[in-house]
């Protein structure tokens, strides 16, 4: 049903599957885009009358769980034509694209999602709402405290993508691995770059990539990497310093702050742009969802501390129902024996004298992660079980929201 992309036969094919989707413009610069993500990583293609119509791409990547980064498959890309719509394509194409991904080491997966409930289908939970953050530049209370930055342009994007990927491991960050990953959105926002590099080794260590919009904005920053306090701040009052004329930037806020505290009389400046091009305020929701893929491997690289808590796990993956009969992994649904605590474990099995919890592997993959609480899940999501089990999860696992911090 499906194969792998084969770059004599395939690239117009799926240069067109983009360009119909409306994901680019006309113009050789895009299609090096498309070619970008295709060529990065695994890339499986679906025929209809013998040219590929549905392309869905993954990338090497990581997902920080605490500070463990695990190595997970990135879904960069799920398309079909409008040719080979609601065929099935798309969602076998992904999980099998999953499935080559996990065996050759990925113990769990993420994606962006274009709305909720279609990779629910394939295993995914959605991940923590993302705030979005519109402010006027000008109305940030940092004291003027930078130096002059340097300019980044799209010839810096090697050192730049270096400079993602040492950011520091908050939970919840992903990190993609092949250079596309930061080249690609660099040119998709025509952007430019400002921030600092170490006076000894020349890297790039604090800096902002932003998408601009004319002489006023909305001005967009599309990431911003910082590894402590100065920096943050240094890089604040760079955008700051642009206020004279730009009446808004916007910005998903880092992890582990709210930008807000930076903000003078936030709800009267809401108040008074509200109905504007420039409106500030915060919006917010989850875009991304992810799943576990290995469950024994991502316990064992899991530590909540507090006192343990045992249970059997009943996993359900509806990935299974989208693999062939002969597909050599299976997702992880099965019985387990689980282990919340310092030491985190699960092994295959029921014990008959520990309380049961059911869930799919999507719900379970949110619980892991610290997206809700298990008394939340199991209002909202498929979880269930007793409820001294339930109080005894909200107790162990309290984790900071997990926050993404990198968009594919
Ligand atoms: C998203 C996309 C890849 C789906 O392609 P497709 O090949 O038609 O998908 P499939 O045939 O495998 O699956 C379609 C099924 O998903 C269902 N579905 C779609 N959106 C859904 C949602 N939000 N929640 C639940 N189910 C959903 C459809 O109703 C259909 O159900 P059915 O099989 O029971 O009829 C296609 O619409 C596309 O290329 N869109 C433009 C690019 C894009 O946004 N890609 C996703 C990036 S994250």
């Amino acid at each position: 049903m499906h194969r792998t992309f084969d770059a004599t036969r395939d690239r117009e094919a799926t240069r067109r599957i983009w360009r119909e989707i409306g994901w680019l413009d006309p113009g050789v610069e895009n299609d090096e885009v498309v070619d970008g993500w295709v060529d990065a990583g695994r890339a499986l293609v679906a025929d209809i009358n013998g040219e590929a119509e549905c392309l869905v791409c993954t990338a090497p990547g990581t997902l920080a769980h605490q500070s463990e980064l695990l190595p997970g498959s990135m879904v960069t890309g799920v398309t079909t034509s409008l040719v080979a719509r609601k065929q099935g394509l798309a969602l076998k194409l992904t999980a099998a694209a999953v499935v080559q991904d996990v065996q050759e080491g990925a113990i769990v997966a993420a994606l962006g999602m274009f709305d909720q409930g279609f990779y629910n289908r394939v295993g995914f939970g959605s991940g923590g709402y993302e705030h979005t953050v519109t402010f006027d530049p000008a109305q940030l209370s940092v004291k003027t405290c930078h130096r002059p930055p340097l300019r980044f342009t799209l010839a810096d994007y090697e050192a730049i993508h270096a400079a993602r990927l040492a950011r520091p491991a908050i939970h919840g960050s992903c990190r993609v691995l092949p250079l596309i990953a930061t080249q690609g959105p660099m040119k998709e926002t025509k952007g430019f770059g400002l921030g600092y590099r170490d006076s000894d080794t020349g890297e790039i260590t604090h800096h902002f990539w932003c998408k601009p919009k004319g002489e006023r904005g909305p001005y967009r920053v599309v990431w911003i990497v910082y590894h402590n306090r100065d920096q943050f701040l240094e890089l604040m009052s760079v955008i700051k310093s642009i206020g004279d004329q730009v009446r808004a930037f916007s910005i998903v806020e880092p992890a582990g702050i709210q930008l807000q505290d930076l903000m003078l009389q936030p709800f009267k400046q809401g108040q008074i742009s509200g109905g504007s091009s420039y409106a500030a305020g915060i919006k917010s929701c989850a875009s991304f969802q992810y799943r576990i893929c290995d469950l024994a491997a991502c316990m064992e690289k899991t530590s909540l501390g507090g006192q343990d808590v045992r249970f059997n796990l009943n996993l359900s993956d509806p990935i299974e129902g989208l693999l062939p009969p002969d597909s050599a992994w299976r997702g992880c649904g099965g019985n387990y024996i689980v282990t919340l605590g310092e030491r985190c474990s699960a092994a295959r099995g029921v014990d008959s004298r520990l309380a049961t919890l059911q869930a799919s592997v999507g719900a379970f993959t949110r619980l892991w992660l610290g997206v809700l609480p298990a008394s939340g899940l199991a209002l909202t999501d498929e979880l269930d079980g007793p409820a001294e089990l339930i109080q005894q999860l909200d107790r162990t696992i309290r984790l900071p929201v997990p926050l993404n911090d990198w968009y594919f």
